[in-house]
């Protein structure tokens, strides 16, 4: 074969693998494998310069820094979406549209509403030959060499019969785990991490230098087509899936659906599932399917009447830092955390915000009186983004971080590293009520009404000096304490006396051992099955334990070398304190098989997975290797999938799983 029919031939098949891995999330080859294509090629290009081609995957990263970005006027405006704020908003839109249309119900096409950058992609006969930012949807800026960096982004669309000149419209956008990896990278090269995925993918795509867009991991989604010429499309679905057909990457994820009930559906599903979706969303976009249709009703200002964003609650909101006070925790760590006017953010009311660490806050540099961005996504406690540093006035003032205790006056010490900061006060009554508050938390024993407020007015009312005293403790004295009526003091102390009956591994995580999270305390409770065998443990028999290393097999025999803390599990079992060991385990479906679990699964939830893997006898893992018995691959499985395939790995649909579990 000669050079140019094996050029070619290069260009087509990386392409193909492009296309494999990064929009269909399903790898045919190695990375070893196609790096030895793509270096094949970049011989052949180097002898052979006449062969070099626009469309080449080795030129994604071309060309020189630019001075500035030339000017771009859309052919067709680049429209934006009007809102709904709630419900009624959208019913308010859907009956607008059905007078408009003068239809009963309406066919919709929802998809997530990405949120990144709106660009635009022109292509002519199949060829990528530029890309803008949307501007001011009238005109916007020239980005095509930092586009075409984009890896999920066709540099040739595939197919017969492709249109003269093809607009496509899409976000461009950074992945969650990519964006974590790029903060992780950027913090170990001593630079500053970006603040969110939507800020960093902009900033990315406006660097003047293409080379910098290339390092950073954006993506691409297409979702409208604007000017094209030669194709014609009777539906918003059926133009989906002809870009898709195309090579374009289309979201997978879309709700076909009629009427308010059908979009509020998908609305609810799609909200419940925003936080295991690897990219940030901010809503649903509920689109008429019927071109016809949208024709008919037209846009008013910038805006289709076609089309609405029905926005999900926000998850960063403005809020004034009103003090900067310390919390100290059950381990003695002092968190400085901001006192907000309150705002509503993630879906809550929210007051407080955690700043992490003394390194945090310097980081971040938070003053009092400073106005921030808020961010609660889930349940994850609320934290400050970053200060709006424009919104200064200089009347702001610097938190002096304690050299002591605040609580009980002891010396603060810091680790090595730097990081957290200790009350060192082997009896600081903070350290007792948050040892108390996590004795007593839902996922340990589970005292109802033992909150924070009752946990500090135990420890400074002398009533409790150890986790064991809650359990002698009566009503009348209860009922000394401010605030408690005979009723609230008789329930606490049922909900007490309740907890004893409990199991063992809520026992051993309830305890508070450093390093012992609920995982832990499960494979302990697992292999010991009785907590006077946990406390004669070496340190041999505890790293015996599944997942127990070195440092946490230390830790727990170090726990159980105190007398101290010998004593209190002493007298909680002496107050009748009685831990279940578990069940042995029932032999299933997955028994001694370990699972990893990738991508989004549509039916359930990763953690509601994970439970039933774990009742037939399975184990869970974070990562892919030979010892891994299968993965399960949802939606967007990535580079799971891709060692999966690598080393062999027995890899189940969603349907195929669904099925051994049934
Ligand atoms: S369609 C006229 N679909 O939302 C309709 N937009 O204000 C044009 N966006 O600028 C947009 N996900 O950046 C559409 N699935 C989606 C979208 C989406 C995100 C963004 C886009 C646009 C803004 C609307």
């Amino acid at each position: 074969m000669n050079a140019a029919a094996r050029v070619k031939e290069l260009k087509e098949q990386l392409a193909h693998h492009d296309h494999r891995y990064y929009t269909l999330d399903s790898p045919e080859i190695s990375d070893a494998s196609y790096d030895a294509l793509m270096r094949e090629l970049k011989k052949l290009e180097a002898e052979h310069p006449g062969l070099v081609t626009p469309d080449s995957p080795t030129q994604r990263v071309s060309g020189t820094p630019l001075d500035k970005f030339e000017k771009v006027t859309h052919r067709q405006q680049m429209m934006s979406l009007a809102n709904a704020l709630d419900e009624q908003e959208f019913i308010d839109f859907d009956e607008r549209v059905r007078k408009g249309l003068g239809a009963d119900a309406v066919d919709y096409t929802c998809e997530p509403k990405m949120d990144g950058l709106a660009i635009e992609l022109v292509y002519e006969a199949g060829d990528f030959v530029q890309g803008s930012t949307r501007g001011d949807g009238v005109i916007g800026e020239d980005v095509t060499v930092n586009l075409r960096t984009v890896k999920n982004l066709p540099l040739k669309l595939t197919g017969e019969g492709l249109p003269r000149l093809l607009e496509v419209r899409g976000e461009v956008f950074i992945r969650k785990g990519d964006f974590t990896r790029m903060n992780e990278r950027l913090v170990a090269q001593g630079e500053e991490p970006f603040v969110n995925p939507r800020n960093s993918a902009a900033g990315s795509l406006r660097q003047l230098d293409p080379k910098i867009t290339a390092a950073r991991p954006l993506s691409l989604f297409v979702y409208e087509v604007g000017v094209v010429d030669g194709k014609r499309f009777a539906s918003h679905r059926q133009k989906l899936e002809w870009m898709k057909e195309v090579g374009l990457p289309v979201n997978p994820r879309r709700y076909d659906t009629q009427g308010v009930a059908g979009v509020k559906e998908a609305w609810e599903d799609l909200l419940r599932q925003r936080h295991e979706l690897p990219y940030e969303i901010d809503g649903l976009v509920v689109k008429v399917d019927d071109l016809d249709a949208r024709a008919r009703l037209g846009q008013v200002s910038r805006s289709p009447r076609w089309a609405v964003a029905w926005k999900f609650p926000p998850e960063e909101m403005e809020a004034t830092v009103e003090d900067i006070q310390v919390q100290v925790g059950r381990t003695g760590a002092i968190t400085p955390v901001a006192w907000l006017e309150p705002v509503f953010v993630g879906g809550v009311t929210v007051s407080r915000a955690t700043l992490h660490n003394e390194q945090e806050l310097r980081r971040k540099d938070v003053r009092i009186g400073d106005q921030v961005f808020v961010r609660r996504a889930g349940d994850v406690i609320p934290e400050i983004v970053k200060v709006i540093t424009s919104k200064r006035t200089g009347k702001e003032r610097e938190f002096v971080f304690p050299t002591e205790c605040p609580i009980c006056g002891s010396k603060v010490k810091k680790e090595e590293d730097g990081a957290i900061a200790r009350c060192t006060g082997k009896h600081c009554p903070a350290k007792l009520a948050g040892r108390i508050r996590h004795f007593a938390t839902r996922t340990a024993m589970d005292i109802e009404g033992l909150g924070e407020k009752l946990c500090e007015a135990l420890v400074d009312s002398g009533k409790v000096k150890t986790v064991a005293d809650l359990f002698s403790l009566e009503v009348g004295e209860l009922m000394t304490l401010e605030r408690m009526g005979e009723k609230s003091a008789q329930n606490l102390v049922d909900a007490i006396a309740r907890s004893k009956a409990t199991t063992l591994r809520r026992f051993i995580y309830a305890l508070g051992i450093p390093e012992v999270g609920e995982a832990t305390a499960k494979a302990l409770a697992e292999q010991f099955r009785d907590v006077k065998k946990l406390m004669a443990a070496s340190i041999e028999d505890l790293q015996a334990v599944r997942d127990v290393g070195p440092e946490m097999a230390n830790a727990i025999h170090g726990y159980f070398e105190d007398p101290d803390n010998r004593a209190v599990v002493e007298a909680l079992l002496g107050a009748g304190v009685n831990p279940e060991p578990p069940e042995a385990p029932a032999a299933g479906t997955f028994t001694g098989k370990t699972v990893v679990l990738t991508g989004t699964l549509a039916s359930m939830s990763r953690e509601a997975a994970k439970e039933e893997i774990e009742r037939r006898g399975g184990k869970v893992s974070g990562s892919v290797s030979k010892k891994t018995d299968f993965v399960v691959a949802g939606e967007e499985a990535g580079s799971k999938l891709k060692k999966a395939q690598e080393l062999g790995v027995k890899v189940l649909t969603e349907a195929e799983f669904q099925a051994l579990l049934s």
